[in-house]
């Protein structure tokens, strides 16, 4: 029989996206839900649909969690219905993607609000209970941007690295209490989640994307087996964990570059990442190959932060091996491949800039040819 079948469980942002497929998911165990959002219409579908198929219960719930007194709502209603709930999903979010000061001022509170405050107030009130029973399950969905800062989308990264550590420390705490919390980290996934946060056109949009369903079955059986987080997704599994082995400023610096504004890409497209530092790497190379015609003053310390960067490759590249043991065959040989092209443009790189603090006057015969 299913983890689920028989239990309550409470699902915020049930109209669509993750939520709706978490829903679905449960429904299919035999859960009875209670599905809130703010689109009435889509939840009364959603209810009809899932409990008309499973033979469950479904009661709906409209609330807008960017108001503060929504939470105290959503449990005043679990009460008066006289339902137990034994799995809350916090699920509900958005981000809102730019530049953070042409963000509206009112979006990014309200997504804090809705993001963090919320989970908060609504675990809050439904975690005693759990703790009374010796039982409950709670799922707070988090990200793959909860493990590094993201620029353009950096308010929402940080309400979803609260959102990851809140979890595991929670969970930490209730556990000797019989109750499960875990942080579902997801990275792209196919949901309405782009348009809202008005990233449809950005680059990070046409990265390849996990289904909701999916998404909602790992965080599911990740909730079931105990565990405090899960990552969703090998290729994002392996972006969180070899961030770990790179300076943080270095990551965050290339999830900026990543073609301008990637939000959740640095989690999921390391490689990509990587494939684009070996690209500026390369052209770095040609710059000094022609550095008997074209010298610049700006050289040298060009030069001496590139030795930097690929003393970094060269570690990472140390480490891969290790950190890649038990992860799929594609995945590991794409991400060495990456790697191993980097440590390549390093090492032509460091002979030739060898090669020049040994010998400057070749860059002096090289221009005054230049400049008879
Ligand atoms: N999609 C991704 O790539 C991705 C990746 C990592 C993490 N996540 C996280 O996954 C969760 C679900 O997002 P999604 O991708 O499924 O996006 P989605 O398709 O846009 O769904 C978001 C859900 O949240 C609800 N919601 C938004 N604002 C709300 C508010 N003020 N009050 C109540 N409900 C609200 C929406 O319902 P109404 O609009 O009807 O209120 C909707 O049901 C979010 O926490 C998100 O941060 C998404």
């Amino acid at each position: 029989m299913s983890t689920w079948a028989g239990k309550w469980a409470l699902v915020t942002g049930a109209s669509a996206g993750i939520g709706k497929a978490l829903a679905a998911e449960l429904a299919a165990g035999g859960a009875n839900l209670i599905l809130t959002a703010r689109r009435t219409d889509r939840l009364q579908d959603l209810a009809r649909t899932l409990s008309a198929t499973h033979q469950i219960r479904a009661e709906i719930f409209a609330a807008d969690l960017a108001q503060p007194g929504a939470p105290e709502q959503i449990f005043d209603f679990t009460r008066r219905q006289a339902l137990q709930i034994d799995l809350l999903i916090n699920n509900a979010g958005f981000g809102a993607y730019g530049p953070f000061a042409s963000v509206d001022q009112r979006r990014l509170l309200d997504m804090v609000q809705v993001n963090c405050t919320a989970v908060i107030h609504l675990t809050h009130l439904f975690l005693p209970a759990m703790i009374q029973r010796r039982d409950g399950y709670i799922l707070i969905v988090a990200s793959t941007a909860s493990f590094q800062a993201v620029p353009y989308i950096s308010t929402y990264a940080a309400t979803k690295g609260f959102d990851l550590l809140f979890a595991e420390g929670l969970a930490e705490e209730v556990k000797p209490y019989g109750v499960r919390v875990c942080a579902l980290c997801p990275g792209s996934t196919e949901s309405e989640f782009r348009d809202v946060a008005n990233q449809s056109r950005a680059p990070a949009a046409n990265r390849q994307q996990e289904t909701a369903d999916k998404v909602a079955r790992v965080g599911l059986r990740a909730l079931a087996a105990g565990k405090s987080y899960v990552i969703s997704g090998t290729r994002n599994y392996l972006g969180a964990q070899v961030q770990r082995l790179v300076p943080r400023r270095l990551v965050t610096s290339i999830a900026a570059k990543l073609d301008k504004l990637p939000y959740e890409a640095i989690g999921t497209d390391l490689t990509t990442a990587l494939a684009t530092l070996a690209q500026t790497l390369k052209s770095a190379e040609k710059m000094v190959n022609r550095l008997d015609t074209e010298i610049t003053p700006g050289l040298k310390t060009t030069l001496d932060g590139l030795h930097g960067t690929l003393a970094t490759a060269d570690g990472m590249l140390k480490n891969t091996n290790a950190t890649l043991v038990g992860t799929d065959a594609p995945a590991q040989q794409e991400l060495r491949n990456a790697l191993q092209e980097i440590t390549r443009a390093a090492r032509s790189l460091r002979l030739l800039t060898d090669f020049l603090e040994r010998h400057p006057e070749s860059l002096l015969r090289g221009k005054s040819k230049e400049k008879p």
